[in-house]
């Protein structure tokens, strides 16, 4: 048991859209260093407590701490800055820039912040697009590459200035179960790394590859899970175990 302060700690987090609350006053603590995936059915408040714990989104109540920062004192430019210098995030359709060519889509968030020269940028870009395997696509444009390409593009993305977190809602929902295994390939690597990871999924066969489940309904987290971390053995063992805890709905203390 660790006694180091939480990487993100939610306290309370409520989130109310006109008279619907979609998230009912959770606990979350996530550490440096976790793997985990939030799953629930959908419209349970999975996409929202990701935007609201990264202060994409502002909460009704509650607060979040990221860092030992409070992210309701903060103003939104210190929550930009915040969020493009410490956080990373993939969707499940990356939004990428058709007049730039995908060496440059990757390095631009990268050159917001203006942390470094330029040439070392395209370093650091084309080290990641080689590490992912989309080197060769650096001076393309977007129309030329494939979905799973396009996804390890926008990972390079949300990698570019080494956030300490990466987000990821639903990121190979638009993806086949090749190129779904191929990115979580690339998350595993890079939790391994030491990028902390948390990935909204409803796909049982993403979250088993996870070392921790979070399972929601209703706006509430019902279940926390530690299956320990995924070797590249016994994934269908590990989806069946983790598909009837989802049933068995045992609520579990959030810690
Ligand atoms: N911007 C919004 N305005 C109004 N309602 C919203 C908004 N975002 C989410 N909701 C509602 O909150 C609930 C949870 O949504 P969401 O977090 O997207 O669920 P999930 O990601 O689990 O599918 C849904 O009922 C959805 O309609
Ligand atoms: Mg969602």
């Amino acid at each position: 048991m660790t006694t180091d302060p939480p990487l993100l700690e939610a306290t309370g987090l409520t989130r109310s859209f006109s008279g619907q609350t979609v998230l009912h006053g959770v606990d979350l603590r996530v550490r440096d260093g976790d793997f985990l995936s939030v799953m629930g059915p959908s419209g349970s408040g999975k996409s929202t407590l990701l935007y609201t714990i990264s202060g994409m989104d502002t909460m009704s109540a509650g607060a979040v701490r990221f860092s030992g920062q409070d992210l309701a004192a903060m103003s939104q430019k210190e929550l930009s800055r915040l969020r493009l210098t410490s956080m990373g995030f993939i969707f499940q359709h990356v939004h990428l820039l058709k007049n730039l060519c995908l060496l440059d889509n990757v390095v631009l968030p990268a050159y917001l912040a203006g942390l470094a020269p330029r040439a070392a940028l395209n370093d650091r870009a084309l080290k990641l697009m080689e590490r992912t395997g989309v080197a060769e696509l650096a001076d393309r444009d977007v129309s030329e590459a494939s979905g799973g390409q396009l996804q390890r593009i926008g990972i390079c993305r949300a990698l570019i200035n080494s956030p300490t977190i990466l987000f990821g809602d639903e990121p190979t929902g638009a993806l086949d179960s090749a190129a779904a295994t191929e990115i979580m390939d690339i998350l595993a690597e890079l939790n391994a790394d030491g990028t902390t990871v948390m990935l909204v999924t409803h796909d049982p066969r993403i979250a088993a590859r996870t070392e921790r489940v979070l399972s929601m309904v209703d706006g509430r987290i019902v279940g926390d899970r530690r299956q320990g971390r995924y070797d590249g053995t016994r994934l269908d063992q590990r989806q069946t175990e983790l598909s009837q805890w989802l049933m068995d709905g045992e609520p579990v203390g959030v810690r």
